[in-house]
């Protein structure tokens, strides 16, 4: 198989609450990349339905490129023991399976794609969390401050408003990611404080306090947020919707019917043919007293 590790560009290394790689989709193509190697039975059948051969290829490179730093951490010792998975919101975590030794584990990750690189990252801790994103600078925002922006972001030595406005936005979307929500949480509620270069606190809309890390690559800023495992609480559990908990019912009770039908099937087993389960069943007692007698 292709070495991937010697293409793949580490950024915001030496963190350890996460690892993070960049990557050229255009890699797939220069290095042969064989989907059937690289994907899970489940991812190849996700990569069958996405639209659009732009999207099929930045959604391929980017689980390539996580799989190539597994592989190059010893994470894994084949691509597709690790699957990439998502939840009903879209957020991506890490499953890493093996049927012959049994081993499974969860580790939280994220990827972004923007023009011709993939950014992708892994939490190595159990319950670990990480977000990224890669972000190219644009004037857009200049006008999209109010759907970002709050009063208390600071950065130490921002680079004009357009590459501020930028490296903010991304490390919200960073955190978006981490906690699950995507943009839906409210850019503006996060505040982005910057405690020394390239390190910054990010406080989520609970008040809760991240970890967050950017460099700029060109004109592209890279950020991540990341949790140290011990800091992610166990998730609560989940309240089923009403729907669910129909359909749970119901598939409690076909099993139900099911069971009872193997039950009587095996009863029958070996009975005379046509005669009732209950009837042979008794006769076959009734022998048995005989014999006994
Ligand atoms: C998650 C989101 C911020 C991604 O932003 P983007 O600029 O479109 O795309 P990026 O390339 O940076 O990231 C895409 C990756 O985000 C990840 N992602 C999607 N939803 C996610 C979520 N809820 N939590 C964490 N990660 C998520 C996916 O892994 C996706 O990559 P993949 O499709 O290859 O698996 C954005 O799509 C979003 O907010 N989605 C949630 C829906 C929502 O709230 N919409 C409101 C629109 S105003």
């Amino acid at each position: 198989m292709f070495d991937l590790q010697p293409h793949l560009r580490a950024v915001m290394s030496g963190d350890p609450d996460f690892r993070a790689v960049l990557w050229e989709v255009g890699g797939l193509e220069k290095s042969g990349v064989d989907p059937a190697v690289w994907l899970a039975p489940e991812e190849a059948i996700e990569m069958g339905t996405l639209r659009g051969e732009k999207r099929r290829r930045e959604w391929l490179a980017a689980r390539v490129a996580l799989k190539g730093l597994l592989l190059a951490d010893g994470v894994v010792a084949a691509p597709a023991a690790a699957i990439v998975r998502k939840d009903a919101a879209g957020a991506p975590r890490l499953v890493v399976y093996e049927p012959d030794t049994g081993r499974y584990e969860v580790h939280g990750c994220s990827v972004s794609h923007s023009g011709a690189f993939v950014l992708c990252a892994y939490a190595p801790g159990r319950r670990g969390r990480v977000g990224v994103d890669i972000e190219r600078r644009t004037w857009r925002m200049l006008y999209l401050r109010r759907k970002y922006a709050n009063k208390a972001d600071k950065l130490l030595d921002p680079p004009d408003s357009i590459g501020a406005g930028t490296l903010v936005w991304s490390l919200k979307e960073s955190l978006s990611k981490l906690i699950g929500t995507g943009m839906g949480c409210g850019f503006p509620k996060i505040v982005c404080a910057e405690t020394e270069p390239g390190r910054c606190e990010m406080l989520d809309p609970a008040g809760v306090a991240h970890r967050g890390r950017y460099e700029w690559l060109d004109r592209y800023a890279v950020t991540a947020v990341a949790d140290p495992p011990e800091a992610a609480a166990p998730a609560p559990p989940r309240k089923h919707s009403l729907l669910e908990r129909l359909a749970r019912r119901r598939r409690l009770k076909r099993l139900r019917r099911e069971r009872s039908a193997d039950a009587r099937e095996n009863e029958t087993a070996g009975a005379p043919e046509g005669a009732p389960a209950g009837e042979w069943c008794n006769r076959e007692e009734s022998n048995l007293h005989a014999s006994r007698h």
